[in-house]
């Protein structure tokens, strides 16, 4: 065994490993290895540094680095020099993600691929595919209990098909995004077995303990992620040990304090990313690292960790981005967020207070969070959503609220309630999700539509389905849609007549493919067809509006609270911009000539496609919204 030692000593073992491997490597890839090693040497040394074979370690994964790039096919490699070239791609005006599961959306993968033109005619640029590999019969949290992360589901397809429809994706200008979900292996995973039946290099790949005096200490500060499930963050094995799992019991933590776990989940990424997929969504970044005493959650390890995986993928599959889920204080949220780390990051501030800003009539938390929260590091993009296939939680700033005078506690549960539809006069027909009696906490689950109030009598549902969207597409970055929401589907309530999934309300806003809904989509009689024809729109302006690229974002106040407002500049720098106001309220309000001046008499409005004269000042009808181009004096 041995230890990590100076970058010098270790640098010249592992050249001299290099050299002595079977296969010659290239000279691109020897050059990438080069200069991603210095930062790979300095994490592993933070990370490893303290044990006895923290070299060996990096040597094999040095091997399994260099093994995956060796696999990397050529068209890979052609994708990797192209991104190399432009780093930025992802921030372009013309991205457009959608997010689907393959079986209740398209049946298998062979549905997804038929679906290819639809995805086209829609102006989809990313599909996230939800996790499709080999879970437990019937445990699977959605496909995130993996058993294998080289095995697709049999019932969807095999790996070979999953390749193929990247190819094919990519050939249509869709990039494919899989879920790296590397927190957490399912309980029937190889090595989960080997753990269980009492192998002690793989019982390491897990935090086991012989009885609850760890697992006490430990939860005295820990969150309880899915209280419904089981209190605290251990679950009890058959032979009354007791094994770390954050979410669901057969959901077990892999110990990243042991570097082979590492190194095996690097095997696992580089495997993903050599079947095609150009974004990883790194599940659940949060937790990956524990320490005694803390949260243990979004630990500096965490970072460092994260880090290590893009040194990773810098040399063997460069062209891949990651996407960070952290769902966390939005301070927590940013850190995730760098060249070097995750490129692209949910924005569960923006989504959370988009639906706070509905129920309230109030915008000033989510201008708030524009004004102060928005900006990120360069070459780095939000992924911003309306809803996803998770619940809403009110990830907020309890510091950000008590500026306005609000109370982050009691508006969280006002939130719940109104969305649960508990609140008197509310449009929304939420669920409540892992309700926590002993802590009061909950979230809540639901349709982009269902939680807009649509089919609830109040006509604001479809004004409001389609003002979400319209601040998710224009804010700066990825907008991404939940597949279905765009024809307005409605909360699947069957599923509480599924014993597998009565447990989990998120199962209500995860519907099979609205047929019916699709069927509607060119008919402007019916909710599936306005809604179709708003967001269509929508689609093709912000993608044909080079002031939407990028994420730069400047505040543009007005005096109604019910109004959020911001400009989007242009590239040239000359004081053009794109102007967005939205009205998240019930009643008209009127944006004064006064509050205009300054922006020039003229703006195109880009929506209608007409000018406007804006010396009377404008009028924002209930959920209304505009995007101008204004070119200030
Ligand atoms: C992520 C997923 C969620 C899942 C959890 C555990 O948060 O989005 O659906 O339950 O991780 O993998
Ligand atoms: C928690 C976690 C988040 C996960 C969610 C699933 O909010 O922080 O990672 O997506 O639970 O419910």
């Amino acid at each position: 065994m041995t230890a990590l030692s100076s970058f010098e000593t270790d640098a010249a073992i592992v050249v001299e490993h290099v050299a002595r491997r079977a296969t010659p490597v290239d000279g691109e890839t020897v050059a990438r290895l080069r200069s991603e090693f210095p930062r790979l040497h300095r994490l592993f040394s933070s990370l490893y540094g303290g044990r006895p074979d923290g070299l060996d370690a990096l040597l094999r994964l040095v091997d399994t680095t260099l093994d995956a790039r060796a696999e990397r096919t050529p068209e890979l490699r052609r994708l990797d020099r192209e991104r190399a070239g432009r780093s930025n791609w992802f921030q372009s005006e013309r991205m457009l993600g959608g997010v689907c599961y393959v079986d209740r959306f398209a049946g298998d993968l062979a549905g997804v691929r038929e679906m290819i033109p639809y995805f086209q005619e829609l102006g989809l640029t990313y599909l996230h595919l939800m996790p499709l590999f080999a879970t437990p019969e019937g445990d699977d949290d959605g496909g995130y209990a993996v058993s294998d992360y080289r095995t697709v589901d049999p019932a969807l397809g095999t790996m070979s098909d999953l390749r193929s429809l990247a190819e094919e994706l990519r050939a249509a200008g869709i990039s494919l995004v899989l879920d790296f979900i590397f927190n957490h292996t399912s309980n029937e995973h190889a090595w989960a077995q080997r753990a269980l039946a009492g192998d002690p290099s793989y019982e390491d790949f897990y935090l086991i303990f012989p009885d609850r005096e760890m697992p006490d200490a430990y939860e005295k500060t820990t969150r309880e992620i899915f209280p419904e499930d089981h209190p605290g963050s251990f679950v009890a094995l058959p032979d009354g040990r007791w094994i770390w799992a954050t979410f669901y019991r057969f959901q077990w933590d892999l110990n990243y304090a042991n570097p082979d776990v590492f190194t095996a989940m690097a095997g696992e990424m580089l495997f993903l990313a050599n079947q095609g997929v150009e974004i990883l969504r790194m599940d659940a970044v949060a937790f990956i690292w524990k320490r005694l005493g803390t949260a243990c959650e979004s630990l500096p390890e965490a970072h460092l960790l994260l880090q290590a995986f893009n040194a990773v993928l810098r040399v063997a599959a460069p062209a891949v981005l990651f996407k960070s889920e952290a769902i966390v204080h939005p301070d927590e949220v940013l850190d995730y967020i760098s060249p070097e780390e995750c490129q692209l990051s949910y924005n569960p501030l923006q989504m959370a207070l988009t639906w706070e800003a509905l129920a309230t009539r109030d915008a000033r938390l989510l201008q708030l969070a524009l004004d102060e929260r928005h900006a990120l590091p360069p070459d780095t993009a939000w992924v911003n959503y309306v809803r996803s296939h998770d619940d809403i939680g009110w990830t907020f700033a309890d510091e950000d609220a008590a500026r306005l005078g609000i109370a982050g506690g009691a508006h969280r549960r006002f939130l719940n309630d109104f969305y649960i539809g508990r609140f008197d006069g509310s449009f929304s027909r939420g669920y409540p999700f892992q309700e926590n009696p002993r802590t009061g906490d909950a979230r809540i689950a639901g349709t982009t539509a269902s939680l807009a109030g649509v089919g609830a009598g109040d006509d604001g549902g479809e004004d409001r389905v389609v003002l979400a969207h319209a601040l998710a597409m224009s804010t700066g970055g990825i907008p991404l849609l939940y597949l279905g929401d765009e024809v307005a589907q409605l909360n699947d309530d069957t599923f509480q007549h599924d014993p597998a999934r009565s447990a989990d309300s998120r199962w209500a806003h995860r519907p099979p493919r609205p047929e019916h809904r699709y069927a509607q989509r060119s008919d402007a009689t019916t909710t599936a067809g306005r809604v179709f024809a708003r967001l269509r729109r929508l689609i093709d302006v912000r993608s044909a509006t080079a002031e939407f690229a990028g994420n730069a974002l400047l505040p543009f106040h007005t005096p109604d609270a019910a109004v959020v407002g911001f400009l989007r500049p242009n590239s040239r720098g000359d004081g053009g911009a794109v102007l967005v106001l939205a009205n998240v309220g019930d009643d008209p309000v009127g944006v004064s000539a006064q509050t205009l001046a300054g922006l020039g008499d003229v703006a195109v409005d880009l929506l209608e496609d007409r000018e406007r004269r804006l010396e009377g000042g404008l009028e924002l009808p209930a959920h209304g919204f505009v995007w101008l181009r204004v070119r200030p004096r």
